[in-house]
Order: structure tokens, then C-alpha cells, then sequence
């Protein structure tokens, strides 16, 4: 499965949505997760992220693997988004900033 990681927390360009072939992401306030059970595994989401949020579970970094269990359990309770719409105006700022973890809205 494809994992959406802390970078994406308060930038939420919602570019990754509009690819995916199975509408597999999730939305919260701050933050997108992909459901583990419905990800077809395509990558097509990756290229699509400007933050570069969307990693392989595979290919997490080791500081991103707590993410595994945020995107599944998270998915379970938000809606599905499959349309792009305005990110948040200070996204860019929020872009790289590290452990955003502490302010995702659940
Ligand atoms: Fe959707 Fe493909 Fe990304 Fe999985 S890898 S979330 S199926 S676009
Ligand atoms: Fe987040 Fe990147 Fe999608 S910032 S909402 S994973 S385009």
C-alpha cells in the first residue's frame, strides 16, 4: 500500500486525489490518509504531491512508519475525497516544516 506521511499535515494540496483510480483517500480537516484495504498500489499518487508526502510502505523513511497506523485508523473514520480543492493559504508555509504530527486535527 502507498502511505500519505507527516509532510502532507496542514499542506493538504489534494493534487493526489484527482489520480487515483480506486478513490482510496480519506479527509480530514489537515490531513489525507490512504485506506491500506482499497490502494492498488498503481504510484500514481506520488508524482502528484507537490509537499512529496506519498511514499511506498516499503520505501518509508523509519522516522515515517508510525504512519502506517494513522493512515489505516484514520481511514476508517473520514470521508472518501476524490476531488481536488483549494489548499489552506498558508500551505507553502507549512511545506518541509518537520513532526507536524502534533497538529493534526483528528
Ligand atoms: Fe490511489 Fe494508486 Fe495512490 Fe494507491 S498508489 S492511493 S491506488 S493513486
Ligand atoms: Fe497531502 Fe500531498 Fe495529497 S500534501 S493532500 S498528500 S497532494
Amino acid at each position: 500500500t502507498f502511505v500519505v506521511t507527516d509532510n502532507c499535515i496542514k499542506c493538504k494540496y489534494t493534487d493526489c486525489v484527482e489520480v487515483c483510480p480506486v478513490d482510496c483517500f480519506h479527509e480530514g480537516n489537515n490531513f489525507l490518509t490512504i485506506d491500506p484495504d482499497e490502494c492498488i498500489d498503481c504510484s500514481l499518487c506520488v508524482p502528484e504531491c507537490p509537499a512529496e508526502a506519498i511514499f511506498a510502505e516499503e520505501d518509508l523513511p523509519e522516522d515515517q512508519l508510525h504512519f502506517i497506523k494513522i493512515n489505516a485508523d484514520l481511514s476508517a473514520e473520514w470521508p472518501v475525497i476524490s476531488e481536488m480543492k483549494p489548499h489552506p493559504e498558508d500551505a507553502a508555509e507549512w511545506d518541509g516544516v518537520k513532526d507536524k504530527l502534533q497538529y493534526l486535527e483528528r
